[in-house]
């Protein structure tokens, strides 16, 4: 198989191609990345030589480009995770957000239309089903209803996807994950922002009541999804990804804390985030009955090895943390 990934130097997506080329699950991979203060291309050392990867330097709004790189590979299949991902910044500053997530969007399903590409995997998030009551948990047929610019571009982009399915019939699915975390996360993010505050004393900013409630996934384990709803996942359709391990933000941040060795007392407690959903859940009984897919990870174990990651890769903190990031985390923090 040949496959188009969009946004491979991110977080989801560097751990995607490294798990695709380490299982052998594809012949050639192709990563098409802006290399926005989000992508790194450090995250990819470990398969930079390996002769099954390329990169390819490209904004996904750039149609001439992206059709370029979409005839020259003729992929079997595009997964595309590429957007701009964090919620604080979309609040910041909206119009990124809306430039890639839905122009860039409808540009890659263009070129993927124009291109006859045989499936296009797009990969959202749980997001787009806003602050859930418990004891609900969303199913795919849950409404929308997206509180952030972020959530309402994801939103946005996914009816825009599965509409080139009804209209055009190209092979569209669409994927929903609950929260992310692992290696290589940015560290605009909670737990990789939280951890790495942690190591060196600083305060721990927690929004809010820090009553939050989150759904975590160990990054291989969504990984694994994206693996099985591209063999097994019906054109058209929805697939939740959800860890079964909901968890209120303070407690992930005592987690941390006990885990580093560093006392409570650096909790911060600062002014919420605008529009904050209180909860979130899901139900991911759709992806187990049709792919045998089921979360293996436990939060605590996945937790520590991340912890682990971290400690042994401050070198690639520090470069993430320097420059521009100290911009964002004045802008983001500094009124709060
Ligand atoms: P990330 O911010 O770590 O990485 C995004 C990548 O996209 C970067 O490599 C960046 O350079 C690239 N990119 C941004 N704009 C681009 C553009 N215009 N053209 C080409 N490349 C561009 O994001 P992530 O956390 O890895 O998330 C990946 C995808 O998964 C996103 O679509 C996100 O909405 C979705 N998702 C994330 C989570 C999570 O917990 N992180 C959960 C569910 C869904
Ligand atoms: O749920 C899936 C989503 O998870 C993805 O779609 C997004 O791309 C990803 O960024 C993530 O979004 P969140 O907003 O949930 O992630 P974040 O790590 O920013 O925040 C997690 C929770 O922690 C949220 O309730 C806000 C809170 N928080 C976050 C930060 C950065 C804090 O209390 N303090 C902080 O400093």
């Amino acid at each position: 198989m040949k496959l188009l990934v969009t946004g491979g130097a991110g977080f989801i997506g560097s751990a995607f191609v490294r798990m695709a080329l380490a299982e052998n699950r594809a012949a050639l991979v192709v990563n098409l990345d802006k290399l926005t203060y989000a992508g790194n291309l450090e995250n990819l050392a470990s398969v930079a030589g390996d002769s099954r990867y390329r990169f390819a330097h490209a904004d996904i709004c750039d149609a001439p480009r992206v059709n370029e790189v979409l005839a020259g590979v003729q992929p079997d299949a595009i997964v595309h995770f590429a957007a701009e991902s964090h919620v604080d910044r979309s609040i910041l500053s909206p119009e990124p957000v809306f430039q890639t997530n839905l122009r860039g969007t409808f540009t890659l399903l263009e070129a993927a239309r124009l291109n006859r590409v045989p499936r296009f995997l797009h990969v959202s998030t749980d997001e787009v089903y806003g602050s859930i009551e418990p004891p609900d948990e969303a199913g795919e047929e849950y409404p929308l209803k997206a509180s952030s610019p972020y959530s309402a571009s994801k939103a946005g982009s996914d009816l825009l996807a599965l509409s080139y399915f009804v209209t055009y019939r190209l092979p569209v699915t669409v994927t929903r994950a609950s929260n992310n975390y692992g290696p290589y996360q940015f560290p605009e993010k909670l737990i990789p922002l939280m951890l790495t505050n942690a190591f060196e004393g600083l305060p721990l900013p927690v929004y809010g009541d820090g009553r939050q409630i989150r759904d975590r996934l160990s990054l291989e384990d969504p990984c694994r999804a994206l693996v099985s709803v591209l063999s097994l996942g019906r054109p058209g359709e929805i697939y939740n990804i959800g860890g079964n391990c909901s968890l209120p933000n303070l407690e992930v941040v005592r987690r941390i804390l006990r885990a580093t060795g560093q006392p409570d007392s650096l909790v911060r407690t600062v002014a919420d985030r605008p529009g904050h959903d209180r909860r979130y859940a899901l139900s991911s009984a759709k992806l187990q009955r049709e792919t045998g897919w089921s979360p293996q990870v436990s939060f605590d174990g996945g937790l520590a090895r991340t912890i682990d990651w971290y400690r042994q890769n401050q070198e690639w903190v520090r470069r993430v943390k320097s420059g521009e990031y100290r911009n964002y985390y004045e802008l983001n923090y500094g009124g709060r």
